[in-house]
This record gives structure tokens, sequence and C-alpha cells, in this order.
């Protein structure tokens, strides 16, 4: 074949891999594409020469019971929390108040918007990033090298009023649903977040943060995993941290999110029906670096097909984000530049994810 002949087919490929992998699969597949096949190092299971090989346990990330929060064990579950956010960036939350049905139904119209022909999904499919309502495939698909084996669907979700009309009307009920478990997820988020900065006891400091990001943004990201016929080739999704200043992830049973602990890469046992916090990269900032945006990543497996539904909680666009004054003083300089949201969310969509 000619040089020229070869930039065709490979730009016919390209485009092919840009409907997504769950088009890739519905067409029959029984190995990754080298578009998919990530350098070893970077590959699920990557020993260093110096290590043994052995099988790590799942790690159980501490557990924050929002019952006993709210209750006289207060002072106690705080202290639980910052120590969670200091040493692991992450925990889990239990007894949150969502009804079972509202997360299940969730997690099942998703995957029933992903069943659908792929010219329904492909309406969505845009490459502006403010759009409310952007359906895509990877990371950043426009700019990465090596494909992730995940699609995406994100909502722009507060103020929902705002937003809910651009939503996919199809399935039916996949708008009423998603907007009950949006609207639910803040309010979740809404007393984790006081919570997170009471933990932080920086007073009234703490307060005039937790207003500032009740009239934030969510984003609502459900992520589709699916099968994959060679998983240890492949991601999910890259190393990466999360911008905003708290997540709530959503999984339904299937194993797949990694955290960076220890210098090594650790598998959080799912809990049926709980919700993984994580800090975010505002929330490391805002706290001058006491609690840590750590890097996480994600799996994929040959038997199962996952789902997550990640939502991204943030300071309103036009607000600058620095460290707290009451976390800063001549023995703790500010670690971070002042930033507007909007100046952060155009460095981050330039950068590699890692
Ligand atoms: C994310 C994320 C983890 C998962 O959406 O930012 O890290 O388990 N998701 O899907
Ligand atoms: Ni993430």
């Amino acid at each position: 074949m000619s040089p020229s002949m070869i930039a065709l087919v490979v730009e016919e490929e390209n485009k092919k891999y840009q409907r997504g992998v769950k088009h890739l699969c519905d067409n029959g597949l029984t190995k990754v594409p080298t578009k998919y096949i990530w350098p070893e190092p970077d590959r699920p299971i990557f020993t260093k020469p110096d290590k043994l090989i052995k099988p790590k346990q799942n790690l159980k990330l501490p557990i924050i019971d929002i019952a006993e929060l709210l209750g006289p064990n207060r002072s106690h579950v705080l202290r639980t929390i910052a120590e969670a956010c200091e040493n692991y960036g992450f925990f889990q939350v239990v007894n949150h108040g969502m009804e079972g049905d509202v997360s299940r139904y969730m997690i099942e119209v998703c995957k029933r918007f992903f069943e659908l022909p792929y010219e329904e999904r492909s309406k969505y499919m845009t490459s502006d990033m403010s759009a409310p309502v952007r359906y895509g495939t990877s990371f950043n698909q426009s700019k990465d090298n090596i494909f992730c084996w995940r699609d995406f669907l994100k909502l722009s979700a507060h103020p929902l009023p705002d937003y809910f009309p651009y939503w996919p009307s199809s399935p039916s009920d996949f708008r009423s649903l998603a907007a009950i478990y949006a609207k639910e997820t803040k309010e979740m988020f809404d007393l984790m977040v006081k919570a997170i900065l009471e933990s932080l006891e920086i007073d009234g400091e703490g307060d005039k943060a937790a207003e500032e990001l009740k009239e934030g943004s969510q984003l609502v990201v459900v992520n589709c995993y699916p099968p994959c016929p060679q998983p240890e080739l492949t991601l999910g999704m890259p190393p990466h941290s999360d911008y905003g200043f708290v997540t709530l992830l959503l999984q339904d049973d299937v194993e797949g999110l990694q955290i960076m602990y220890h210098d090594e890469w650790v598998t959080v046992d799912p809990i049926p029906g709980s919700f993984v916090v994580n800090v975010g990269d505002h929330l490391e900032i805002f706290s001058n670096g006491r609690y840590k945006s750590v890097l996480h990543r994600v799996l994929v497996n040959s038997t199962k097909p996952r789902i997550s539904v990640a939502s991204l909680h943030s300071f309103p666009l036009t607000s600058v984000v620095k460290p707290s004054p009451k976390l800063t003083d001549e023995h703790n300089p500010p670690q971070y530049m002042d930033t507007d949201f909007a100046t952060f969310l155009q460095y981050i969509s330039s950068r590699e994810p890692k």
C-alpha cells in the first residue's frame, strides 16, 4: 500500500473507534484492537522487577455511616472522615438515605440507554465541552492516542431546570429517573460536604464554602464498560484525579475501580448500595494539600459489563479556587495558585490525564 493509502485506512479505522467501545463490541470482537493496547508499564498487572508477584487483597476503604454522622457520635465520625481524606483521599458511605430503588433504577435505565441503537446515542455526541449533554468514548477522544475501554454520557445537572430539557428523551423514563437520582445525589453532597468542611476545623470559613458549593455545579457522568476480550491489555479509564470538590460514585456490583495507595494500585471492594466519596482537586487546593485528590483508574474484565455513575460537584464557574486562609500561615504557605474555575477547566481539558 502507498503511504497515502495507509493514511486513508488509518483514518477509516480511527473513525470507527470514535463511535465507542459499545459499538465496536456490538459488531463482534475477539481481540482488542491496537488502538486500545496500553504500553506494558500502564497495563493492569505490571510488576516492577524488584517486586514479587503476589495477588493483592482488595482495599477496604474507611466506611462512614451517615446515620451515625447525624447522631451523638458526630465528632468521632468527623475524625474518621479527616483521616480518610488525608490517608486515602477516598471513603465509602452507607446509610446515606437514598432508597435502594433510586440507585438501582438509575443503573438500570443507564444500561438501557447504552443498549439503544448507536444512531440514537450518537445524537448527543459533541466535542463542545460546555454542552449540557455529552456522549462520547475513551477519556478525551479528540486527544487520546491510545483509547480507553469506556463510553460515557455526561449530564450537567445543577440547577436541574436549566439542563433537564436537554437530557436524552430515550429511553422514555430516562429523564425522570435520572432527575430523581441527580437531585438526591446533590442533597447527599450538600450533607457530606458540610461534614468534610467541618472536619477541617476552620469554623466560619467552612460554612462560607459550604454555602457557595450549594449553588455550585454538578455533572453526572455515566460510565459504561463493556466486557473486553483481553482486559489485561487495556484500561477502562486511565490514571486521573477528579477536578471538582468532591465526587460521589455509584458502582454496580462489578469491581473495577483502583486507587493509588502507598505507591501501588489497589482494587476497591464494592459494597452494594454504598457510595464511594473522593476528594477532588478543588478540595485539595482549598485544604492547602491536607486532603488529597488521589489518582485512580478503572480496569475492565472479560465477562461482565460494568456501569458506574459519578457525580462531580464543584464551586460555581465564577468562583476563585484557593487555599482557605485558615489553613495557611508562615509555616504553611499556600501551595497552590488562586485560579478561577473557568481557567482551571480550560487547563485540565488541555492536559494529559495524569
Ligand atoms: C470517574 C471515575 C470510576 C469508575 O468517572 O471519574 O473515576 O469506577 N470513575 O467508573
Ligand atoms: Ni474519577
